[in-house]
């Protein structure tokens, strides 16, 4: 496995790719932020069971949203130079309509790396993870643009 910025290695850190699911693979990026950070729990109260590690890595919603989460992240791939112009909605919805402070966009880059990290072992170089950290941030600071 190479671990470049291209949209495979986007979908296997945000698990909607089948990663086999034996104990080692870790949870994907979405999961984990739910566990690790339970306050975010919150903004998915209609997403049902989040009641254990286990019901959140098992919950369908909770996958199914981690989807849609890849698939914005794949479009910022591609519009690497176009990133406030590609999130401008994104961030109307996640400020005006969903209350989503942006420090939850910092949380997520982070624990996206560390799935990275732990799926991609010795390759996740300093120099990958450099391009990866760089590449969070910036997603994050384009999510967090139309707030005022
Ligand atoms: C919805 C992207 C981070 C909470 C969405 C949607 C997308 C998206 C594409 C669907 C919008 C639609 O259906 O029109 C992203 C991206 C993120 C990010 C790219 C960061 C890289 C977060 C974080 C939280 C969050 C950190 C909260 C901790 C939500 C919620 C919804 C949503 C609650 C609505 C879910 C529903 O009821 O269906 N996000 N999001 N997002 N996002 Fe995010």
């Amino acid at each position: 496995l190479s671990c470049t910025l291209d949209r495979e290695t986007v979908a296997i850190a945000l698990g909607s790719i089948n990663v086999s699911v034996s104990a080692c693979v870790p949870p994907p990026s979405l999961p984990r932020l739910l566990i690790v950070y339970p306050w975010t729990q919150r903004f998915f109260d209609n997403f049902g069971n989040l009641s254990s590690p286990t019901a959140i890595i098992g919950n369908p919603k909770v996958r199914a949203h981690g989807k849609k989460v890849l698939t914005s992240f794949g479009e910022a791939i591609k519009n690497l130079d176009n990133l406030k112009a590609t999130y401008a909605k994104l961030s109307e919805l996640h400020c005006e309509k969903l209350h989503v402070d942006p420090e939850n966009f910092r949380l997520l880059g982070d624990i996206l790396i560390i799935v990275l990290a732990s799926h991609f072992g010795k390759d996740f170089t300093p120099a990958c993870q450099s391009a990866w950290q760089k590449m969070v941030r910036v997603v994050a600071h384009a999510l967090a643009h139309e707030y005022h």
